[in-house]
């Protein structure tokens, strides 16, 4: 019998792919700055892209860079207990991997207690702690080619937690005004970091360098699709590789799954044929759907609904004259919600006057609910015309 190989394609979230297609360049400046501490214009970066576009697998990536070259790495994500988190655990466990020689340069900071043998126990209780001087001292800590990269992941713009973000990045603006050698990544959906730069402290954030995921150009598609299957060990056809870009158009989680689907159709044989792609279309555009498509749509407030709902009456672009009329509601209306959707990327203007949908499949994703609606009565499933009678008392 011959042994299955197994799929070299990762669908899901998170799951760094085996070859990251795109944004070179930015992995390239980024990549220098762990090896030369010359930071130039990127000490803070924002990863801005819709969902299932590479923005989580982008940060994993450089962190991995980061510790090759020497680096401390904190990686977290935006949600409450942020500041806590990272100075209760994940400094005293970096301190703790730390070199005898990195720690013992730390004793003299008087910012942390140590045992005998130099073992992080405990926060001094005489200084108040501050990330500020927890990152100041683990920077002149660190030998003088190494820094520190933060990830914060799932920026979101929900008022409370932006709040506590922009304390988290004042502390870390200090830090760099006191000559820590930092690199901070933010992550999220574009409206999102929008609103944290609009907070308090996070003025030093505009001049970041701005990373935007979009889908993969075709060439790079077709690269990713034919190197992954090769570092599998196998060959894709040149037709079956036609067949997986055109159908992925591009979008990273796409990319996986179609390449992995077709690469389990038939995993011993040598090559993935036009077959196995083929096999792998229907199962791919309907996993994607139910996995990212119903996610992003899900995320999105009830008008930015009702809009692309308005849009998917149109196989191909929209005339916004025509949501106006659909929505029932004023000009000036539709220009907000408009520009809302374009700047979180899931819309994009096609010619003046006119939009289209971003995302591959999500018109016909919402074409397809709409129509599931209709035929079974409604969102409420029919249910109206059959009230639960009251119960006797
Ligand atoms: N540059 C890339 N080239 C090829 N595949 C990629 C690339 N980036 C990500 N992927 C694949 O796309 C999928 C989604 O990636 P990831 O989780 O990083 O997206 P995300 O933008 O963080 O999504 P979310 O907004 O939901 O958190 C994964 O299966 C990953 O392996
Ligand atoms: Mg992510």
């Amino acid at each position: 019998m011959v042994e299955t190989a197994p799929s070299p394609f990762t669908p899901g979230y998170g799951r760094k792919p085996v070859i990251f297609g795109g944004h070179r360049e930015e992995l390239t400046d980024l990549r220098a700055v762990f090896d030369t501490l010359d930071f130039g214009e990127n000490h803070s970066v924002l990863v801005s892209g819709l969902r299932g576009a590479g923005k989580t697998s982008f940060m994993t990536t450089l962190e991995d860079h980061a510790r090759d070259a020497g680096w401390l790495v904190i990686s977290d994500d935006a949600s409450a207990g942020l500041m806590g988190r990272v100075m209760d655990s994940t400094i005293p466990t970096l301190i703790n991997d730390m070199t005898p020689a990195s720690r013992a340069r730390l004793t003299s900071f008087g910012v942390w207690e140590f045992s005998a043998d130099i073992e992080y126990v405990n926060r001094h209780r005489s200084v108040k702690p501050q990330l500020r001087s927890d990152l100041t001292a683990l920077s002149s800590a660190l030998g003088t080619s190494e820094g520190i990269l933060i990830t914060i992941d799932e920026v979101s713009s929900g008022k409370v937690r932006l709040r506590e973000l922009s304390r988290f990045a004042l502390q870390i603006s200090h830090a760099l005004r006191d000559g820590a050698q930092i690199m901070v990544v933010f992550a999220g959906v574009k409206v999102s970091l929008d609103a944290l730069l609009a907070e308090e402290h996070t003025t030093f954030l505009r001049r970041s360098r701005e990373v935007e995921f979009e889908r993969l150009t075709a060439p790079e598609t077709r690269r990713v699709f034919a190197e992954t299957a090769r570092v599998g060990g196998r060959r894709v056809e040149d037709e079956a590789l036609t067949k997986l870009v055109s159908l992925s158009q591009g979008y990273p989680y796409l990319v996986q799954l179609a390449g992995d689907y077709a690469w389990r159709n038939n995993s011993t044989a040598p090559t993935i044929t036009l077959a196995d792609a083929s096999v792998a279309h229907d199962k791919a555009i309907r996993a994607v759907e139910s996995r990212v498509i119903s996610r992003v749509y899900g995320d999105l407030s009830d008008v930015d609904q009702k809009f692309l709902d308005a849009m998917a009456q149109d196989d191909d672009r929209t005339k916004v004259a025509d949501i106006v009329k659909r929505m029932g509601v004023s000009d000036a209306y539709v220009q907000v919600y408009k520009k809302r959707l374009i700047d979180s990327g899931y819309v994009h203007a096609a010619g003046h006057g006119y939009v289209q949908f971003s995302l591959p499949y999500l018109g016909a994703y919402i074409r397809r609910q709409l129509a599931a609606e209709a035929r079974d009565g409604g969102a409420s499933g029919g249910w109206d015309a059959y009230p639960a009678p009251d119960l006797p008392s």
